[in-house]
């Protein structure tokens, strides 16, 4: 699995690249390969009409030695291309255009090359835009969805975020997880399973997780395998351990004892999310009397405080 960003505009840090930031970091997350070209830092010169590249069987076959020759290998070899640019005249920025005009060489529709380099490959489009969206993106858009028809591309969809105030409309939440949700997609589209709970308990925190489980007559000192466990057990100690981490806590991988003792220490002085995470974590899986009872306080504490995380979860145990 691999993914090709190229980022279209003439700004490498401007807004369209700030709108890359999730989307690479989501990548970075799922454990995806991925390549994010800059074309701004890139020379692609325009297609020169030429044909050449229509008689080069089995091969890109522009005679333009510039970047161009590297991006076509990178499309070639990535099973998503995302092409995330700023909308300008109402269609893609110059360098944006260079690139996909120097597509040709990949389909081989007009010369004695039959064989298309790229078809069956998915694009997706991140874009960002001063108009409305139905306005400013539609032809741009539409140009993609009819070069994926012509060149037997897999055109996924496109996530657009409109720039009013510049690179802040592009970290609101709103567009953080608008970015998010638009990456899941692509990585599904390519095959790409979210994890399970255990599983991204036991990469993020490996012995530990083990450790800080309940010992059931499933969890033995030998085994491996994380135990079949409610999905809220994992929560409660993955969120906990996190947290000790955020606030400076070094996990040592072996015994997660510490950790909790940590953020119980926090909760003691009256940190509320370190109150909420760890009356959760005893809650959830605790059966000492002692140690309930300074759950039930250090929760009371932060539904008081208006700690909204402990708020939901008391109504949700009283409802039980
Ligand atoms: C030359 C130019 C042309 C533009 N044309 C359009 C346009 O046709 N429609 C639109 O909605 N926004 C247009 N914009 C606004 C940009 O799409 C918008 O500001 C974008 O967020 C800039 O992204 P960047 O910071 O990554 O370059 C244009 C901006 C420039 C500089």
């Amino acid at each position: 699995m691999r993914i090709l960003i190229l980022l279209g505009s003439p700004n490498p840090a401007g807004c369209t690249a700030e709108l890359c930031k999730p989307l690479r970091k989501e990548l970075n997350t799922a454990g995806v390969e991925f390549d994010y070209i800059a074309l701004a830092r890139k020379s692609v010169e325009p297609c020169l009409g030429c044909s050449t590249c229509q008689n080069a069987e089995g091969a890109y076959g522009c005679p333009q030695q510039d970047d161009m020759q590297d991006i076509a290998e990178k499309i070639i070899a990535a099973d998503c291309v995302v092409l995330a640019c700023p909308i300008y005249t109402w269609y893609c920025p110059t360098a944006m255009k260079s690139v996909l005009d120097r597509t040709y060489g990949l389909s081989k529709n007009y010369g004695t090359a039959k064989n298309s380099l790229w078809a069956g490959k998915k694009i997706a489009l991140l874009m960002t835009h001063g108009y409305d969206h139905d306005y400013a993106c539609t032809p741009f858009e539409t140009g993609i969805e009819c070069l994926c028809k012509h060149a037997g591309l897999e055109y996924l969809g496109s996530y657009s975020v409109r720039d009013v105030h510049g690179k802040s409309d592009m970290k609101t939440p709103e567009a953080v997880e608008g970015v998010k949700a638009f990456t899941k997609m692509i990585l599904r589209s390519i095959g790409w399973e979210e994890p399970s709970l255990p599983e991204i308990a036991e990469d993020v925190f490996p012995e530990a997780v083990t450790s800080a489980l309940p010992k059931t007559s499933e969890t033995t000192a030998e085994e491996t395998d994380l135990p079949d466990l409610p999905d809220e057990v994992y929560y409660s100690v993955l969120e906990l351990l996190s947290y000790a981490q955020a606030t400076g806590f070094k996990l040592d991988g072996e015994s997660t004892v510490p950790a909790v003792k940590h953020v119980c220490r926090l909760a003691d002085h009256g940190d509320n999310d370190a109150r909420f995470l760890a009356a959760r974590y005893y809650i959830t899986n605790s059966d000492d009397d002692r140690d309930l009872q300074r759950a039930v306080t250090w929760l009371e504490l932060a539904v008081q405080a208006g700690h909204k995380g402990a708020l939901n979860y008391y109504r949700s145990l009283q409802s039980e």
